[in-house]
């Protein structure tokens, strides 16, 4: 079995290092990585192909940063050549970015099966690139994995057949629990001058929040008050910087004397930092999910989330991006202290060990050694093929396979 496995924007790295591990691993799959290179900063790809042990991409596009329209069809234009010459039986995509959606339609549109890594994650808010990315990816899928019940829940809804669907936990988190022990080495916080724990961590990249100056105004506004309490170092994504210095807003934050900014940081000291930290304000999705393991309280300055079970669980408040509501949550949060580790269904480090299963019962070329269940049975647990102890399959209160 072959399979071409695409990444191209950084958290599509972490996604990707336990799934490629776990193919290495079972022998059965020819793989091929590509990477079509959406971020190509060395702290944005480099970095955490060393720091996580991902393989070297056999194959990448340079398509590089342009505008939606422009980045994606370059994407297509030169994925499509690359499914050609190489015959997959799948392409595995992960996450949401641009790199995702566009190399998803080149393998459909040429007939071969798709398989989507975090399927089913839903904001339900159309301005954001990386929703119509979801959307448009889980309608082509063949099979997708989920990592909460809310993403079986949403596929379920918009119509995607049920045989389709698995719950089979977060791959992102499988990376932060067999990283933290080496993360926990790192010697960020010394080289960045923090002392104890007393300090927030701050991440800011989202379009809707630092492309508007009046809303990135209305954050650094409630940044100025905290960063008075407690220092706050604030890794800053390329596209950050250039929106802060493209405007007065630079001058302001350099005034700042307890915001701290740094480039970008390698996966295992951003690991660090954000585990020692008293709370973490991002914008980001992947980060609400790691503070949820952590048990470190996160402000996520959104209106709405794609992960609701970090909310369920309350590591994680949505709190916007109005100035008072930020500080009055940053308020309410650093007194309410450590969240304790609440730890939502499957997330516990194995969730690339059962997807590679499940692609080799799905799509493997051998004949299938299990009779077929016929239609008109009545639904029951049946043996699990991908089991190595052929243990019984159970099912989430959808029906959903879970394993
Ligand atoms: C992309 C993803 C977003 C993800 C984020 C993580 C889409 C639509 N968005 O957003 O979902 O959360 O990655 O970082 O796919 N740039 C560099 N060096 C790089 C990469 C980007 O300088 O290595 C700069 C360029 O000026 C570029 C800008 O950052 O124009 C934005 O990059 P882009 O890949 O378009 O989107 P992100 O904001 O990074």
């Amino acid at each position: 079995m072959r399979i071409i496995s695409v990444v191209g924007a950084r958290p599509n790295f972490m996604k990707i290092a336990p799934i490629m591990e776990q193919i290495a691993l079972c022998g059965e799959i020819e793989s091929l990585l590509v990477h079509t290179g959406q971020h190509y900063d060395q702290r944005m790809s480099d970095l955490f192909f060393d720091q996580l042990g991902i393989p070297e991409p056999d194959i990448n596009l340079e398509v590089g940063s342009a505008s939606h329209a422009v980045q994606t069809a370059n994407i297509m234009k030169a994925f499509e050549p690359v499914v050609i010459e190489h015959k997959p039986d799948a392409v595995l995509v992960v996450g949401d970015v641009n790199s995702t959606v566009a190399c998803g339609l080149v393998a459909v549109k040429l007939g071969v099966k798709l398989v989507h890594v975090e399927a089913g994650l839903r904001s339900f808010d159309r301005s954001m690139p990386e929703e119509i990315n979801r959307v448009l990816t889980d309608s082509m899928s063949d099979l997708l994995f989920c990592t909460e019940q809310s993403g079986v829940d949403n596929l379920l809804r918009e119509g995607i057949s049920r045989d389709k669907i698995f719950l089979t936990g977060n791959v992102m988190i499988d990376t932060l629990l067999n990283n933290k022990a080496k993360a926990d080495e790192s010697t960020i916080l010394r080289e960045l001058g923090l002392d104890g724990d007393n300090f927030a961590v701050l991440t800011l990249h989202r379009p809707s929040n630092v492309d508007d100056v009046t809303v990135f105004a209305r954050i650094l506004d409630a940044l100025e008050v905290i960063q008075k309490d407690m220092p706050i170092v604030f890794p800053v994504h390329p596209r950050t910087r250039r929106d802060l210095y493209s405007t007065s807003l630079g001058e302001r934050v350099d005034g700042m004397a307890g915001l701290r900014l740094s480039d970008p940081l390698g996966y295992l000291d951003f690991l660090k930092l954000m585990s020692s930290a008293k709370i973490v304000l991002t914008d980001s999705g992947g980060i609400q999910e790691e503070t949820t393991i952590l048990g470190i309280p996160c402000l996520t300055l959104r209106e709405n989330t794609e992960r609701p079970i970090t909310v369920q669980i309350g590591s994680n408040h949505l709190v916007g991006t109005q100035t008072q509501r930020i500080v009055e949550a940053y308020r309410r949060a650093v007194k309410g202290g450590p969240n304790g580790h609440h730890v939502p269904p499957l997330w516990d480090g194995r969730a690339a060990e059962r997807i590679v299963r499940i692609l080799l019962d799905k799509l493997s070329k051998r004949p299938n050694p299990l009779p077929k269940v016929r239609r008109d049975t009545p639904r029951r647990p049946r043996a699990n093929p991908a089991s190595p102890d052929g243990s019984v399959l159970s099912r989430s209160s959808t029906g959903i396979p879970v394993i």
